[in-house]
């Protein structure tokens, strides 16, 4: 568990695009007044969206382009100065489309966490939502774990759940899943802002206090009215 009780919880938030998942966790900070602060957006590329809508809400963004390094890791190594200047309790990564080194996810360890738009372990990797359609799964979803060397792979944190319907192309699959990732990612940031959330030896997460991490598809945490959350 990571302590952060003389103050907010510190978070760093990168990404790569459009930065939905980041919008509605600045949001949810801002409307429910959670102890957590998101001190700094950071993008390896300087046109991602996301960028714009954070500096216009004077969070402090910054750029870090992978195309300006030789090597994985002289880019990991530039991002993770950057990051370091933030003191963050917690890295999150939203729609952040870089492969990091074992290097770099070691030096977060516990601290690193990912969202990543399937059910894993299924569909690690690119184009999870053709690859839905494709094997004719008829429920998708997307997780949240702790990031381990292993590209999308790593302890859970929470998973959420959408059917698949025999209508669904690959971009309306992937719109119904996301209200569930941005209900999903809003909660996870309330349990780590609560200090809830750690990672056990044994390499599970528990958050105390809850007896389940399961999101149904109106982005409810199963067991819990949907009212009763943002
Ligand atoms: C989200 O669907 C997220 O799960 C996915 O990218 C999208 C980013 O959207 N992440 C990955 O594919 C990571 N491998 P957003 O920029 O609007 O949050």
């Amino acid at each position: 568990m990571v302590n952060h009780q003389n103050g907010a919880c510190r978070l760093v938030i990168l990404i790569s695009g459009r930065g939905s998942n980041m919008q509605t966790i600045v949001d949810t900070i801002a409307r429910e007044n959670l102890p957590a602060q998101v001190c700094a957006v950071v993008s390896n590329r300087a046109d991602a969206a996301g960028l714009e809508w954070a500096a216009d809400r004077g969070i402090e963004t910054r750029t870090v382009p992978h195309r300006d390094y030789a090597s994985r890791q002289d880019f990991d190594a530039a991002l993770a100065a950057v990051i370091d200047e933030y003191q963050p309790n917690y890295v999150l990564l939203a729609g952040f489309m870089r492969v990091l080194t074992p290097g770099f996810v070691e030096r977060y360890e516990g601290r690193l966490i990912n969202i990543h738009p399937s059910l894993l372990p299924s569909f690690p990797g690119l184009h999870t939502h053709q690859q839905a359609l494709v094997d004719g799964v008829q429920w998708h979803g997307c997780t949240i774990h702790f990031v381990t060397a292993k590209l999308d792979h790593g302890p859970i944190v929470a998973q959420g759940i959408v059917p698949v319907l025999e209508t669904d192309d690959p971009d309306a699959l992937a719109a119904r899943l996301l209200t569930v990732e941005h209900r999903m990612y809003a909660q996870v940031v309330r349990w780590l802002a609560e200090g809830r959330v750690s990672l056990d030896d044994d390499q599970r997460v528990r958050v105390a206090g809850v007896a389940t991490r399961a999101f149904l598809p109106d982005g409810a945490l199963l067991g819990q009215h949907s009212k009763e959350q943002a």
